[in-house]
């Protein structure tokens, strides 16, 4: 798929079929979330892949906006190493990139995804370490959802030329 079109037609889906994402595409997903730009390209990311689907059905019980994970075929939670952090309180921008570009790459291949806000969310972040067995160190930041799709949701315009300031603030 065209990358303008991957952006253009990206969707949250939350709802999936039964079938199996084949691990060379979960590879392929994880690997583009690790060509994301980061600060000093610092990668401060570690990524824990869930297809157990039991451990799936848990999540919505811990996050309240998450029922599409009992539906998923796979989850992954993007985190952030802060051992690896080298350009401080910089890595939430780097691991929302490595997370966009799972989605698009998600998407690219056909996979339907949602993004699952975890950070700041202490509650979320605590439940979610303790049934990972995450260290302390290790902050969970995203969770995505990933299964085939079973809606298609139509392009959306968004296009809104009063949010694009020319030269100075408020010309358009
Ligand atoms: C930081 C962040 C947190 C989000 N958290 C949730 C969530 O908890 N549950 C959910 O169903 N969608 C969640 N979403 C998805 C948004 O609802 C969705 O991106 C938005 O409605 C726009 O729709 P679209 O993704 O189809 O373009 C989240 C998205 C972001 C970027």
């Amino acid at each position: 798929m065209e990358t303008i079109e991957a952006i253009k037609t990206r969707r949250s889906i939350r709802t999936f079929s039964d079938e199996m994402i084949p691990e060379e595409q979960l590879t392929q997903i994880l690997t583009c979330g690790m060509y994301a730009p980061s600060a000093g390209n610092q990668q401060p990311w570690q990524f824990i892949l869930i297809q157990d689907k039991q451990v799936l059905r848990k999540i919505p019980d811990i996050h309240e906006h998450a029922h599409m994970m009992s539906m998923a075929s796979a989850g992954i939670l993007v985190c952030i190493d802060s051992s690896l952090e080298k350009h401080k309180n910089m890595a939430v921008q780097d691991c929302s990139a490595a997370t966009q570009n799972i989605l698009l790459a998600a998407h690219a291949l056909g996979i339907g995804s949602c993004w699952l806000g975890v950070y700041p969310r202490e509650k979320r972040m605590t439940e979610l370490r303790k049934m990972l067995r995450i260290p302390d160190s290790i902050i969970p930041f995203s969770l995505i959802a990933l299964g085939i799709y079973s809606e298609k949701k139509e392009q959306v315009e968004r296009f809104n030329i009063q949010r694009i300031h020319t030269e100075i603030w408020g010309q358009h």
